[in-house]
């Protein structure tokens, strides 16, 4: 209740296209008393390109200031020779992930009626398709842990270490078994590489026994993450809840999008579950430089978005309001027609509406 301050962070490509339809379902959904004081942070590639800053400190203690943050997507086109490798990731939304500390990134998968899924019938058949991804956010490879020795030389060394704390890991790993626990099927799958991986997979695996004692409703299972790639193709509905690493989390979140609707259905909230900063929504996908500009995107990922964000704010009233009117939205979509950015947001929105 009373007022919410949103960051809004369109960010790159198709960021600001999807960032305003995200907005304006937001606005509508909200309940009477919920008002949203909005400011604008105009980061990403342009602003890198014109200033040479990515995230300037201030901003950054600005934006720790805030209940909420909404961002598009950040990043250029692929080996721009005026971007650094990375830059924007790191240095934007990565930089963001870890001072806010957000240790849980949420993606949920839900096979909805009417989307379109790659999946063959016999696997369709199977039953519904309805799980989330717990992804670590603060740790593993991405901490920028390693370093290049000789580069550009035949001797050249590069290595990028993963960083498992037990602290980072028993607090998500938690967060994963409270999540589990209050969903119908009540199952946590870790998925991991302890196979090969042996000194993190230990890490992983000794705290997922110990906290899994303190949840005996909570049915657990483990598989390695290359036998996930299998079963996501042949029987996803084996999942409930998947609690990973920050590397495998990013990667079996764009093959859950891709066999349940697509990639441009698909919402994250980067969650900082002790409240100690403020969350930050966003869609998996990022910038897709190759259609930007052409106002073509799928709205509808940053739309759910959206829904995560009121979730998150107290309000699962009228985050269920903007996904009822997204499942109305894509039962009524025909196949082949493109409508464009906006209309698509239009028509979630007046659903929202009723
Ligand atoms: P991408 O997700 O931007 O695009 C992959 C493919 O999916 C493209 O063909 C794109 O057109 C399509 N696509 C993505 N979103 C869509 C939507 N809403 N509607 C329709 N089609 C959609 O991934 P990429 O091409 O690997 O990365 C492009 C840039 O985005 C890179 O700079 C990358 O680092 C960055 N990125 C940022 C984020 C983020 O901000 N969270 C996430 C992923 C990638
Ligand atoms: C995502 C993206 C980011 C990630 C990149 C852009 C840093 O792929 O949000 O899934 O790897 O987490
Ligand atoms: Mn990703």
């Amino acid at each position: 209740t009373g007022q919410v301050d949103l960051a809004v962070i369109p960010g790159d490509g198709i960021g600001p296209e999807v960032t305003a339809e995200a907005l304006k379902v937001l606005e509508v959904a909200a309940p009477a008393e919920l008002k949203f004081s909005r400011t604008q942070y105009d980061l990403g590639a342009e602003n890198y390109l014109k200033t040479g800053e990515v995230l300037p400190p201030s901003v950054l203690a600005e934006i720790k200031g805030q209940d909420a943050i909404l961002l598009g997507a950040v990043g250029g086109k692929p080996n721009d020779p005026n971007l650094p490798p990375g830059i924007l990731e790191r240095g934007l939304l990565l930089k963001l992930r870890f001072e806010l500390d957000h240790y849980v990134n949420l993606r949920p998968s839900r096979l909805f009626p009417g989307s379109v899924a790659p999946l063959s019938d016999a696997v369709l058949g199977k039953g519904e398709i309805d799980f989330v991804v717990v992804r670590e956010g603060t740790e593993g490879p991405y901490t920028g842990n390693g370093g290049a020795l000789r580069v550009g030389t035949p001797a050249e060394v590069a290595t990028e270490v993963s960083v498992n704390t037990a602290y980072g890991v028993e607090r998500v790993v938690r967060d994963a078994f409270e999540r589990a626990r209050k969903r119908p099927r009540k199952k946590l799958t870790l998925v991991h590489k302890t196979n090969v991986l042996v000194h993190a997979g230990q890490v992983w695996w000794r705290l997922f026994e110990k906290v899994a004692a303190e949840y005996p409703d909570v049915t657990t299972d483990y598989c390695h993450i290359d036998a996930v790639m299998i079963f996501l193709a042949t029987d996803p509905q084996r999942f409930d809840v998947i609690v990973t690493d920050n590397l495998f989390g990013d990667i079996v979140t764009d093959l859950a999008a891709a066999i349940t609707g697509g990639i441009g259905l698909a919402a994250s909230g980067n969650v900082n579950p002790d409240r100690t900063a403020p969350s930050m929504f966003e869609p998996v996908h990022g910038s897709a430089p190759d259609i930007a500009g052409q106002l073509v995107a799928d709205p509808t990922a940053a739309i759910l978005s959206g829904a995560l964000l009121l979730d998150h704010l107290g309000h699962p009233e009228a985050a269920a309001r903007i996904e009822a009117a997204v499942l109305a939205d894509l039962e009524a979509r025909t196949p082949g027609q493109q409508r464009r950015t906006p209309e698509v947001g239009d028509a979630i929105a007046s659903r929202v509406a009723g």
